[in-house]
């Protein structure tokens, strides 16, 4: 990976970064679509190339259980396999396990969890899930983590913090035996719940690893807790992170909240949110969301945003249509789909334009006021 910091806001800590990887250049910050399944709900590679976004998400423990990995290996990777020829991301598949199943168990060997075709007891260790994203082949892939939900409070927070560094270790050591570190570039997951001792440990112990590692992701965050513990985490974690390494907020997708995390120093983020909410028939704009099901769009012939370059909206599809077929047609859904997705990149092609003419918290201001003025 090259990693350059191209420009600073002089007020806040966000900053714009070119970060080259073996599929390209992906400017910083960026929001990362998630293709669980080796596919974006709806859109084909090829659509979603051409609305300009280079990086996206696939989930280690989907891949693994279908189409498996001998299908994979044969296809030369993921990239291949599903047509993407841009920059590719694995999740470990931690989070999923917990997320997924009632039935994982966390030993300090690894995940234990029920294999969801015949029940039988299936472990996902940290090797196991490093050698599987190296079969997977993504650009940046990331360690085994022990996840605990950020309302989970107790001794659990702390046991699943240090084992998270101890499995960072054991990531670390496979990957750099394996030949694949030119390629592929691991990144470290800082965990300590809400507890701003643990997370400083956390962070802390997996910074003195940072020869090893070619980012941080902040993980166990945006589970349920209140707003400002989320960014107090978020700015005690940034603040701390080597200025030298991209910082990845696992799981953030609503607009504000990128904003936000932009300001404190975040540079990529990922969430299903802009693509499951299309599928549900809202649409994001920078006036806050609309929920094309509701009645009051039924007879609106204007699109969903004049201004939007998209797809959808540079036809002039019509609130009205949507509202006509978007619970029964999945052209609808899909039209949606790529309204949202270049709802969220222009949201950060317009922050990382902001920064680069150091006009960063005007546009903070124009953005908010914009997005709340309908009092949502
Ligand atoms: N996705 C959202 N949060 C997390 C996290 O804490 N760890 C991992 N591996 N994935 C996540
Ligand atoms: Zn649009």
């Amino acid at each position: 990976m090259h990693f350059e910091i191209i420009a600073r806001c002089s007020t806040t800590r966000a900053r714009v970064c070119k970060m080259t990887l073996a599929h390209g250049v992906t400017m910083l910050p960026t929001f990362m679509p998630v293709a669980t399944q080796a596919a974006i709900k709806g859109l084909t590679p090829t659509q979603v190339e051409s609305l300009g976004i280079t990086l996206i998400l696939n989930n280690t423990y989907h891949l693994n259980l279908r189409p498996g990995l001998d299908v994979l290996r044969q296809a030369g990777g993921a990239h291949a396999f599903q047509g993407w020829r841009r920059n590719l991301l694995t999740d470990s598949g931690g989070f999923q396990l917990v997320s997924l199943s009632k039935f994982t168990t966390i030993t300090e060997e690894g995940a234990l969890f029920s294999s969801p075709f015949d029940g039988s007891p299936t472990m996902l260790t940290p090797e196991e899930s490093i050698s599987i994203q190296h079969a997977i082949g993504a650009d940046i892939i990331m360690q085994l983590d022990d996840v605990v939900s950020s309302l989970t409070t107790g001794p659990r927070v702390a046991e699943a913090s240090r084992r998270s560094v101890r499995w960072l270790d054991r990531c670390i050591t496979f990957h750099t035996s394996s030949g694949k570190q030119d390629r592929q570039n691991l990144f470290a997951i800082v965990q300590g719940g809400l507890d701003p001792d643990l997370r400083d440990e956390c962070l802390e112990e997996m910074v003195k690893r940072k020869d090893h590692v070619a980012g941080f992701a902040i993980g166990g965050l945006s589970g349920g807790e209140e707003k400002d513990v989320f960014w107090r985490m978020i700015s005690q974690c940034t603040a701390k992170l080597p200025d030298d390494r991209p910082r990845y907020s696992m799981g953030i997708g609503f607009a504000e909240d990128l904003l936000v995390c932009v300001a404190l120093g975040v540079d990529m983020a990922d969430c299903v949110f802009p693509t499951r909410t299309a599928r549900f028939g809202v649409a994001l704009t920078f006036e806050g969301a609309l929920n094309l099901r509701l009645k009051k769009h039924a007879t609106d012939l204007g699109p969903i945003d004049p201004q939007c370059p998209c797809p959808t909206c540079q036809v002039n599809t019509s609130r009205a249509f949507l509202h006509h077929t978007v619970t029964h047609e999945t052209a609808a859904a899909h039209a949606l789909t790529l309204h949202n997705l270049v709802f969220q990149a222009r949201l950060m092609g317009q922050a990382r334009t902001a920064i680069l003419e150091d006009r960063f918290p005007a546009y903070l201001k124009t953005f908010f006021s914009g997005y709340y003025k309908n009092g949502q």
